[in-house]
């Protein structure tokens, strides 16, 4: 009998992908319903087993409440993060912090460091914004969530297994514009790069054609799912 192992990734828009792997469905900063662009994305029929957020602004995590409610998925943020979820009434929680690792049952995942802010909407404090490194049996991925670019990533591939891809935000403004996150997945020892947080809103619009073309020139490759669009890795 023949396994055939793969990760499964799917863009919902913005900063939010779920991913398919080990049969349990990840997903993350879900911020689907506000998003002009994610219009035609049914959020009530997404699956979810966990729910990972990367720091508490909004457009990471206006859906999160409703999906764990419906699903019943795990919220795993940093502490304060899933501290402020709880008081809204989520039922499952992992409270991390960065350099944390724990196993889940479809892997581990450990909390990385990022350099943005994080604060909740009613404007509590949102602890240290964080990325995610998923290391699985069916492959292996990083996931920043906003983020600068930053020396810590060079921590990555000491520290973790190799990546298979790396999920980086390429929008500017708020987070790495196209050229450092071109540093980023050199930082990260890992060619294969998805972009996120870019043509949600003004700030952050971006030619699409023109970042593939900067990736490519480097030997690297930029992948921009079409939202709703899955790839199998
Ligand atoms: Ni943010
Ligand atoms: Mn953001």
């Amino acid at each position: 009998m023949f396994y055939y192992y793969t990760v499964q990734i799917t863009y919902y828009g913005h900063a939010c992908f779920g991913v398919n792997v080990a049969g349990k469905n990840l997903l993350f900063d879900p911020f689907i319903r506000p998003n002009e662009l994610a219009k035609h994305v049914d959020v009530s029929t997404i699956p979810a087993d966990y729910i990972f957020l990367s720091h508490g602004h909004f457009d990471h995590m206006a859906d999160a409440l409703e999906i764990a409610n419906r699903t019943g998925a795990a919220i795993i943020s940093n502490y304060e993060v899933v501290t402020w979820f709880e008081k809204q009434g989520a039922k499952k929680t992992h409270p991390m912090n960065p350099g944390g690792k724990w196993k889940f049952k479809f892997g581990s995942a450990k909390l990385v460091a990022a350099v943005h802010s994080s604060s909740m909407p009613d404007g509590t404090y949102g602890g240290s914004p964080g990325g995610f490194v998923i290391d699985s049996a069916e492959g292996n991925f990083y996931y920043s969530g906003d983020t600068a670019l930053t020396m810590d990533m060079q921590l990555i591939p000491l520290t973790c297994g190799k990546l298979n891809v790396a999920l980086l935000p390429i929008g500017d403004n708020f987070t790495m514009g196209i050229d450092d996150a071109i540093i980023a997945s050199d930082f990260v020892k890992c060619d294969k790069v998805i972009g996120l947080h870019y043509d949600t809103f003004g700030y952050i619009k971006i030619d699409k054609d023109e970042a593939k073309q900067k990736f490519a020139a480097k030997g690297k490759e930029l992948l921009l799912l079409n939202i709703g669009e899955t790839i199998e890795l």
